[in-house]
């Protein structure tokens, strides 16, 4: 084995386009620390954060930059090193963003290494390619519906867009719950949605939601929003008395500029000010809540048992080419994927 890769670098602040570069000269991992595995990626799909890291990020501020891009990937175990994976493993996972950065290793390569915690193995009815996809949405729909929300059976869940990765995650897993689902996207997007099993759709660019929400407050109230789409405008917020139920809770999977430009920073800034205003001070009488993704062993195999069992599927919305890396980008920041753009990092992954 040679003792260098492939992989996508980020080298500096900016659009991947500018921030990115494919260099045949990575090391490959030859140290393991206890508890961590080296894996022959297979397969690696796309996140915003690895693009909003980019265009927002200074190199000096714990960036780790240089280092390769993205988190989420499939692929097979190179060396166990004493874990609970021997070599040959067929595993997915991912590499926490602060992981990431403190190790210097990233998706975009062919090889990484990374403690065996991130990883579990791949269930033989979903592909490579499908598996690269599951983490990152999968876990943050996981973490928002179950840790954080507590969603029960017989309780209605609206998910703010949809047909996005994480939204996707959601619909199946408050379905599995035995939730009701309320979901939007556009038009275009009706039918993928609903063949994700929603029970509701609402096509949010006929009326601004906000709107058609008040004028058709559902009966009972939301007992959960979840804004997949982590829209940096806080009116579905600031009008949610009028359609979430009183003890209900408005979830955010974190409004965060798309990049550095003075508009979006002071989009982000109205909103701080919306979701901190107290309520004596006329800020909304309603719950609102931002996590953050964190790695739970656990919650990876709940997702795993629930791929396996067929109640969660892998959406993908489209594979590239390593070399075309920057078109992948070019999908995602379209802000159109239906589910996961997925990089092949292998040529020969199916
Ligand atoms: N907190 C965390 O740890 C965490 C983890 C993962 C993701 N996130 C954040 O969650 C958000 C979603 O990530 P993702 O990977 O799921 O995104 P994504 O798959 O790239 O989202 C694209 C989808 O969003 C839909 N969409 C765009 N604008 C919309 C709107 N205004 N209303 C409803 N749907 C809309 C689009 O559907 P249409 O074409 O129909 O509009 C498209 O299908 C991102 O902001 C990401 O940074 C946070």
């Amino acid at each position: 084995m040679s003792n260098v890769q492939r992989a996508w670098i980020v080298e500096r602040r900016g659009r991947p386009s500018h921030a990115l570069k494919l260099r045949s000269d990575w090391k490959i991992p030859n140290k393991l620390e206890p508890g961590e595995v080296l894996v022959r990626v297979q397969a690696a799909a796309l996140n915003p954060v690895g693009y909003k890291l980019m265009a927002v990020l200074p190199n000096f501020m714990g960036s780790g930059r240089p280092l390769p891009a993205e988190q989420d990937i499939s692929g097979v175990i190179e060396d166990g090193n004493g874990t609970e994976f021997s070599k040959g493993d067929e595993v997915f996972g991912f590499i926490a963003v602060d992981l990431s950065q403190a190790t210097r290793q990233g998706a975009l390569a062919q090889y990484v290494k990374m403690p065996a915690d991130f990883l579990v193995m791949r269930p033989s009815n979903v592909s490579p390619v499908e598996a690269a996809g599951i983490t990152l949405a999968g876990q943050t729909a996981y973490q928002g519906l179950v840790d954080i929300a507590k969603l029960e059976a017989g309780q209605t869940v609206f998910i703010n867009g949809g047909s996005s990765a994480v939204g996707a995650f959601a619909i199946q897993i408050a379905k599995a719950i035995g939730a009701r689902v309320v979901a939007t996207a556009s038009g275009k997007n009706e039918d993928f949605v609903r063949r994700l099993g929603v029970d509701e759709f609402i096509d949010y660019t006929k009326k601004p939601l906000h709107e058609y929400l008040t004028t058709n407050p559902p009966s009972p109230k939301y007992h959960l929003i979840l804004d997949a789409v982590a829209l940096i405008d806080s009116a579905l917020y600031t009008h949610s008395p009028a359609y979430l139920a009183p003890n209900g809770l408005f979830l955010s999977t974190g409004p965060f500029p798309k990049n550095a430009s003075s508009s979006e920073l002071w989009k982000g800034i109205k909103t701080i000010t919306a979701v901190l205003t107290p309520r004596w001070l006329g800020g909304t009488n309603r719950r609102y809540a931002i996590f953050l993704l964190k790695n739970k062993k656990s919650n990876l195999e709940a997702l795993q048992r629930m791929i396996a069992n067929g109640s969660v599927k892998p959406v993908v919305d489209s594979v590239y080419e390593f070399e075309d890396v920057l078109k992948a980008y070019e999908r995602l920041l379209s802000s159109r994927a239906t589910g996961k753009v997925v990089v092949k990092v292998d040529p020969l992954v199916d």
